[in-house]
């Protein structure tokens, strides 16, 4: 690619052009041709912001502070005030000439993505992770470029979607970031570097231990699905457990820094502090023991119980020395420091996944296919849930493999979730032991 700016551009609405012409099944010249060069008015790279919570306003605000050409087109989420709410935010923050949102592009309820992916040349998917398999599926369909959130799904079925997606993406050449940001971030991209300091990778520990998060308590008049929606961390078919939708990132870097996956996987949990009905059905504390093919083990730990350890960390055991994340160094076993990050030249890794994403697109550049990595971390920390559920060792091949499907049949205000409360306002809860995936 050329730093020229007039060819660069072309370059871009030709790429943005095709990836589109090729989803809709019209192009069937290769990507890149001259034949195919896009007769677009300007060098405007739309975007749909799918889920405007915390951080899809973050990601849209993100990607509206990149030095391309880029415009927010269009909203979706299933609900209107918290649309209006994120719309708000951004407006607050960013250029109105960059901000072209009229109502008619204002899209609520279960279906708001089928309306709003169309109108784009890049989305972002930012809903609950529950929803992230058939959006992302709906995305590539349609030939769009993605940044999608972390994690990828909630359940086997969920990541079997993704993948098969995730193919099909890389296929028409699109750009799939996701929010797994610490591959973005100077410090773990410099030790990831010099990884081999350490030897072989033996054993690993990650941990996300914190007090918990948020909890919207039931209002009058919900429906179950719109108390579910609303409160939704603390589902499974939404969320994941905590395990899912935060220690991801942990586990996660754990199998980038390892190239692999665990092969099974056994552990402990359940729920000390989190005992009431607000609470739906999730653990408050995992302790995961992974084993991947080559022996080694990763000892996982997650919590969420106030006034107890907070940690939020990773580390790498080899047969040389270890790698710690956090301190960001790498140590030999006598204590040697073998290299040190530069803290000052530390970056933020919520802006570069944008700023990498968005310059890709404008050059035309094919450069992300995190679909796949991003489904496989999911899944491990699926399988992780699993093994603290059941209390038995989980197998990964038969996990993935096991068509668990843990959605509702019918997204809808008046459909029944697939987890509902017993008479006294209680949600059935995980019991380790009874818990079978058999
Ligand atoms: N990478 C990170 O560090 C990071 C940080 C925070 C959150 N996240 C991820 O971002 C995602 C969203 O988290 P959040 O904190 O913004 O939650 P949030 O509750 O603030 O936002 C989610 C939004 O999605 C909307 N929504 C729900 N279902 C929808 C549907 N079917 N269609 C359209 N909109 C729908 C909700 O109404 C809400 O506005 C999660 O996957 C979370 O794990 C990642």
């Amino acid at each position: 690619m050329n730093n020229n700016n007039s060819s660069n551009q072309s370059t871009r609405r030709e790429f943005v052009k095709n990836s589109s012409l090729l989803a809709g099944g019209l192009l069937a010249a290769p990507l890149f041709s001259k034949a195919n060069y896009f007769s677009g008015a300007d060098d405007t790279i739309k975007i749909a912001l799918i889920g405007c919570g915390g951080r899809g306003t973050g990601a849209a605000t993100q990607a509206l502070s990149t030095k391309q050409n880029v415009k927010l087109v269009a909203m979706a989420d299933a609900f209107r005030d918290r649309l209006d709410k994120s719309h708000k935010s951004i407006s607050e923050e960013i250029d109105a000439g960059r901000i072209d949102v009229p109502e008619e592009r204002k899209f609520v309820g279960f279906d708001a993505y089928q309306k709003a992916i169309p109108l784009a040349d890049v989305v972002i998917l930012a809903t609950p992770p529950g929803f992230r398999p058939i959006h992302f599926e709906e995305a590539v369909k349609q030939g769009k470029h993605i940044f999608m959130e972390k994690p990828v799904a909630t359940d086997p079925a969920g990541v079997q979607k993704v993948l098969a997606a995730a193919a099909i993406a890389k296929q028409k050449k699109l750009n799939v970031v996701v929010g797994l940001q610490r591959h973005y971030q100077n410090s773990y991209r410099e030790l990831f570097k010099r990884k081999d300091a350490i030897g072989d990778i033996t054993s690993a520990q990650a941990w996300w231990d914190g007090d918990g998060v948020w909890v919207h308590p039931r209002k009058e008049g919900q429906t179950e699905m719109e108390y579910q929606m609303r409160n939704w961390y603390y589902f499974n078919w939404l969320c994941g457990d905590h395990i899912t939708e935060q220690h991801i990132h942990n586990i996660d870097v754990i199998n980038w820094f390892k190239g692999s996956y665990p092969v099974k996987a056994q552990g402990i949990g359940g729920r000390e502090v989190r005992k009431g009905k607000d609470y739906g059905e999730i653990f408050d504390h995992h302790f995961v023991e992974f084993h991947y093919a080559d022996g080694s083990i990763l000892n996982s730990q997650c919590r969420h119980q106030p006034k107890t350890m907070n940690k939020v960390d990773e580390l790498l055991i080899g047969t040389k020395g270890k790698i710690f994340a956090g301190a960001a160094n790498i140590v030999d076993h006598k204590g040697k420091v073998l290299y040190q990050f530069d803290r000052k030249t530390e970056n933020n890794p919520y802006q570069t996944e944008h700023d990498e994403l968005f310059e890709a697109v404008a050059k035309g550049q094919f450069k992300f296919w995190d679909a796949e990595r991003g489904a496989k971390s999911t899944m491990t920390s699926i399988l992780g849930r699993m093994a603290t559920y059941s209390g038995q060792v989980i197998e990964w091949d038969k996990a993935i493999n096991s068509g668990i499907d843990i959605h509702p049949k019918e997204y809808d205000w008046a459909a029944m979730p697939p987890v509902v409360p017993d008479a006294d306002g209680f949600y059935p809860v995980a019991v380790p032991g009874v818990t079978s995936y058999a």
